[in-house]
């Protein structure tokens, strides 16, 4: 009996390449050849007509049972692929390091800053904060800076408009200076905050003051509208320009190197009395051909500060110094445009 012999080497053969499939496509064809409508299993059902009444039941029933079989494979190795598709095709190596987050980084302004207070913080002095709204008062009169001055003008100053001293006040406002309303400003120095810290408590005093600055220039190389300082103050008796170069000069060794020295150059601050200006000279100004650079102002509180402040002169001294962190980041990184800071292109930032 040809067919029922048929059966058995069929399904063989069968299972075999159902079990083989190494992807699920070439698996769903082999279905399509065996057991699909169009099979050889289905050919072989067709062929059952041909029998006869006797050998039909058995010969139908093995062809039956074969496609069974076949299903089940066919079941079983399509759960296997689809199991192997979805597994990752790199086989994992648990001794490989682990992926890590790339860490953002402090900016390098930051840096600069947390670098000149930790030197401060050494000598005793505590870190200060003041408005970046100004008034007039604090930037300005109570630093003995006069009405005429040049900073004053607007052209020179942010004024806050309807504020602003040429604007017209509006009504109830009429009036400045005691009782009246003050001009309020975006800070041009973090001077302001010297009186701010005195108006509230007696002397000594000891304290430094990071902060956000504002002045109307165009930006360029080495300009910025905005841009950051650090302001000094120390007021105790019998303090003298020795200390005041004295703690310059161990701040700035600090910061730029054992070898920097510094010299003080007569200036003129309204609110110091003698004032400074202070240059420095190391290896990175020698690199920029240059002897010395500019770098800060200082000088001694002049009287007429503590007296604003209700400080008695005859009893207390001290002094002050003021001065811009980008220069000092810039020669510190060997950067030439101010505006690098702010762009804040993390490929720039990244290298510092
Ligand atoms: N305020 C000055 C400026 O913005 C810097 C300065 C000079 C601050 C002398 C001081 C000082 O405290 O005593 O250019």
């Amino acid at each position: 009996m040809a067919l029922l012999d048929d059966i058995e080497p069929l399904k063989r053969a069968a299972l075999a390449e159902l079990k083989s499939a190494t992807d699920l496509a070439t698996l769903e064809q082999s279905k399509g050849v065996w057991i699909g409508p169009h099979g050889r299993f289905t050919a072989l059902m067709k062929q059952l007509g041909t029998l006869s009444k006797e050998e039909k039941p058995a010969a139908g029933k093995a062809i039956n049972a074969a496609k069974l079989e076949l299903e089940a494979a066919l079941a079983e190795r399509r759960g296997e692929l689809e199991l192997a598709a979805a597994l990752p095709k790199e086989p994992t190596d648990f001794s490989a390091p682990g992926r890590r987050r790339a860490l953002g980084r402090l900016h390098p302004l930051t840096q600069v800053t947390e670098d000149i207070v930790r030197s401060f913080r050494k000598i005793g002095f505590v870190v200060a904060d003041g408005p970046e709204i100004e008034d007039e008062y604090h930037c300005f009169d109570a630093l003995n800076t006069p009405a005429d001055h040049p900073a004053r003008d607007t052209q020179d100053t942010f004024y806050l408009a309807s504020t602003a001293p040429n604007a017209s006040p509006s009504p109830g406002e009429e009036g400045r200076g005691e009782g009246g309303r003050q001009p309020q400003l975006l800070r041009t120095h973090t001077s302001s905050v010297q009186i701010r810290v005195m108006e509230k408590q007696p002397p000594p005093i000891r304290i430094i003051v990071p902060g956000r600055v504002y002045r109307r220039d165009n930006a360029d190389a080495t300009h910025n509208p905005t841009f950051q300082q650090i302001e000094g103050l120390y007021v105790d008796k019998n303090v003298t320009v020795g200390d005041l170069k004295g703690t310059v000069e161990f701040v700035f060794k600090e910061l730029l190197g054992e070898e920097t020295k510094i010299r003080f150059r007569p200036h003129y601050f309204s609110y110091t009395e003698p004032s400074f200006e202070i240059d420095f000279s190391n290896a990175l100004v020698k690199k920029l051909g240059k002897d010395w650079l500019e770098i800060a102002g200082c000088g001694m509180v002049h009287p007429q500060v503590f007296e604003n402040v209700g400080y008695d002169p005859e009893i207390w001294t001290g002094w002050a110094f003021g001065f811009g962190i980008e220069r000092i980041a810039m020669i510190r990184y060997g950067i030439n445009d101010i505006r690098l800071f702010y762009e804040n292109d993390v490929r720039f930032l990244k290298q510092l």
